[in-house]
């Protein structure tokens, strides 16, 4: 597989883990220095530090019901948090549960910029509680031809995309993974560039079912299934949906995406959920749901996942053959 860099957070722009270990020392040091000072409720530290994160397991709520939820059961959350794709930690699924439990999440903020007349970083706090939170159970295809059921916690990414107002130019949306090699030491002999992108065009990034998706199962996200924001796009293949995201940019021009780049023959742009058109590997007729059983069950997949009601007509007139 061909293996080239891409994205342009450079690795310095990231805090090491151990840069940030220190500052949480050297605060704790004040606030000892100053007799456990505190300000109201909250202590020293408290002023002087960005909202933590909420850590991995954290119930999130109120949730409100969303329209838009597959009325199936979900998988049990055991094989979705423990059957993943997340290069950045390994290639097996069973990989992701075991080498992504120290992942730090906190700080962590997201910068929404590029073609908009607000560019914005988010903390990731502020960014949740823009809105109030929807359970949404959609089902999830890989191009691996399994599939899960999920109930994602998430708001509209369109949303967010309104509160930076896009410029008319803005004509794509790029996405862009957080990469730090000190913490993803796997990373290198994932086989695929990294960090890891990803886009859509403006108007599937619009669409009311591209979930902005902060957690899972009544809970923030498990590290492995992408913590602690991710892209969840039902009506596409699964690598579309990014994990653990940290830019967003309104773009003139088509950008690149991973698995395009390392294999545009097999990966289009567009990749959604099309049971007519096989990967030149294997057929996407059918999927194998996984449910707990041991081998889960073969069942036929469905034109955009079964969300063609909903996203069918932006592609009018697009022969999605060559629009893979
Ligand atoms: N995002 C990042 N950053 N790295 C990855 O390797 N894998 C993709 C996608 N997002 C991937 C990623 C692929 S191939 C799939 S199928 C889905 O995540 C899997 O999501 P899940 O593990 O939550 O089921």
């Amino acid at each position: 597989m061909l293996i080239k860099r891409t994205g342009d957070i450079p690795n310095s722009e990231v805090t090491p883990q151990s840069v940030y270990m220190n500052r949480r020392k050297f605060l704790a040091g004040v606030a000892a220095a100053t007799g456990a000072a505190t300000l109201g409720a909250r202590s020293v530290s408290d002023w002087l530090e960005p909202a933590r994160v909420l850590a991995e397991g954290t119930k999130l709520g109120p949730l409100v019901k969303s329209p838009f939820s597959a009325d199936e059961p979900p998988t049990p959350s055991k094989d979705v948090e423990h059957y993943n794709n997340y290069y950045e930690f390994g290639t097996d699924k069973s990989d992701p549960a075991r080498n992504a439990t120290k992942f730090v999440t906190s700080p962590w903020s997201v910068s929404v910029e590029g073609e908009v007349n607000k560019p914005r970083n988010f903390d990731i706090e502020e960014l949740r509680k823009l809105v109030p939170l929807e359970e949404r159970i959609y089902r999830h295809r890989c191009v691996e031809a399994w599939s899960i059921v999920v109930p994602w916690i998430g708001y509209s990414f369109s949303v967010l995309a309104k509160l930076v107002d896009p410029k008319p130019t803005a004509k794509f949306v790029a996405f862009q993974s957080y990469y730090d090699i000190k913490q993803m030491p796997l990373g290198p002999r994932a086989g695929i560039a990294l960090p890891y992108v990803e886009g859509l065009r403006i108007d599937e990034a619009m669409s009311p079912l591209a979930l902005l998706t902060f957690g899972m199962y009544g809970e923030t996200l498990p590290n492995q299934d992408g913590a602690p924001v991710r892209m969840v796009l039902p009506w596409k293949y699964g690598f579309k949906s990014i994990k653990s995201m940290v830019k967003v940019r309104f773009t003139q021009n088509m950008p690149p995406t991973t698995w395009n780049i390392a294999d545009a023959h097999e990966y289009g742009f567009y990749s959604n959920v099309n049971p007519q058109v096989d990967h030149p590997r294997w057929s996407q007729a059918t999927e194998r749901r996984l449910d707990g059983s041991f081998f889960g069950k073969r069942i036929k997949t469905l034109m955009f996942n079964g969300y063609g009601d909903q996203v069918a007509s932006m592609y009018n007139g697009m022969d999605l053959r060559k629009y893979y």
